[in-house]
């Protein structure tokens, strides 16, 4: 098999491109849309006994865990731990009987999370995966395998793995939810319906590609930039920062946009570039309300968020950058796409090497 560009310029554009497609594919495992109901491969124990998930990952596919968290909490009122597996596998952590332990990797073969998952199961877990590469050593050892379909990712910075994990991780919420007993089928196939919208809003969300390209010089020159959200929005806001930093060398950090007051807001000047998450919804006043924090300190801020949140908060900000309104359930894999298009022309700007960045490597196998 031999992967090409096609007429991308990187992979990891071509990547970021082939979103809506895999996304759809990998919700075609997950969704029964004539029935409208989620479907889920076969299971050989019962979901209606697990208490408490424990989440663990490693890098971008930790972001996909954190959102899983907001999630699972929301929907099924599950308790969620969640851990990056370097920190996990020497915590100590504590693994009552009756727990479901959830391990996603792009790769399935990133050595601090097998360990994890070892441990896990060593310890009376029952082992389920979120994995891209269905041969992989976690495929292999997990009691439920749950494949994302994003094809070969080539690029070393994850993008479309990404928001595959976040799909399956949706209708996996959606499933507990329901054997729970805290979603009706309606509910249920109303999360199938905007599930299915995700691969037009990401679509949606290519569409402004020529916008971000062209705002990317606003980010380049920065020694550091700042990336902020609320809820959900925040682990988005934390991908941001790693993406960014990942492929341009920029210095970038995530924030929780209400933890600003407690440290980043003293870093905030005219040279320091705030990319903030706001959609419009319950959260949003909030966010924007620290983004005005930022603005009376001389910050400049490039918005993402739908028209009527720019409409009611966009004014005063240096740039913005709309994205489709679509329900919150399919949010962050809609506001993953600008994050990674920014970050993709910042470092194209930069001259950097894009698919291959210094210092990292695609599979992390060695501890
Ligand atoms: C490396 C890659 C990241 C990836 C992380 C976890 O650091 O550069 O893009 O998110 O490993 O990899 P995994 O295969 O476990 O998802």
């Amino acid at each position: 098999l031999t992967i090409d560009k096609g007429n991308h310029r990187h992979f990891m554009q071509k990547e970021i491109y082939e979103q809506p497609v895999v996304v759809a594919q990998t919700l075609k495992s997950y969704l029964r849309r004539l029935e409208n109901q989620v479907a889920m491969p076969d299971m050989d124990f019962d979901l209606t006994a697990i208490h408490r998930v424990t989440i663990v990952a490693c890098g971008t596919s930790f972001y996909a865990g954190m959102v899983a968290k907001y999630w699972f909490e929301r929907f099924a009122r599950i308790p969620v731990d969640l851990d990056v597996a370097s920190e996990f596998r020497y915590r100590d952590p504590v693994l009552e009987p009756g727990g479901l332990a959830l391990f996603i990797s792009q790769s399935g073969e990133t050595a601090d999370t097998l360990a994890a998952l070892r441990h896990c199961k060593a310890n009376g877990q029952t082992i389920a995966v979120v994995v891209n590469v269905p041969t992989s050593s976690m495929a292999r050892e997990a009691d439920l395998l749950l494949p994302t379909h994003a094809g070969p990712e080539i690029g070393v910075a994850s993008t479309k793995a990404f928001t595959c994990q976040l799909a399956v991780l949706a209708a996996l919420a959606a499933r507990f939810a329901r054997v729970r007993g805290l979603m009706s089928a309606e509910d249920e196939a109303g999360i199938v319906e905007h599930l299915a919208e995700a691969p037009a809003g990401m679509n949606a969300a290519l569409g402004h590609d020529e916008d971000i390209e062209a705002m990317a010089h606003l980010v380049a020159p920065a020694r550091d930039v700042l990336y902020i959200g609320r809820g959900p929005d925040y682990p988005m806001a934390l991908e941001g920062a790693l993406k960014l930093k990942e492929i341009s060398y920029i210095h970038a950090e995530g924030y929780a946009a209400g933890e600003m007051k407690h440290g980043p807001i003293a870093l905030i000047d005219d040279k320091v570039p705030v990319i903030v998450l706001a959609p419009s919804g319950p959260l949003f006043d909030k966010t924007i309300s620290n983004m005005q924090e930022v603005q009376a300190r001389g910050g400049r801020v490039i918005l993402i968020s739908d028209a009527a949140g720019i409409a009611a908060a966009g004014e005063g900000c240096m740039a913005t950058i709309e994205m489709p309104a679509v329900h919150p359930l399919i949010q962050p894999l809609v506001y993953a796409v600008p994050v990674q298009l920014l970050a993709y022309h910042v470092a194209v700007l930069k001259g950097t090497d894009v698919d291959q960045p210094r210092n990292l490597a695609k599979s992390v196998t060695v501890e």
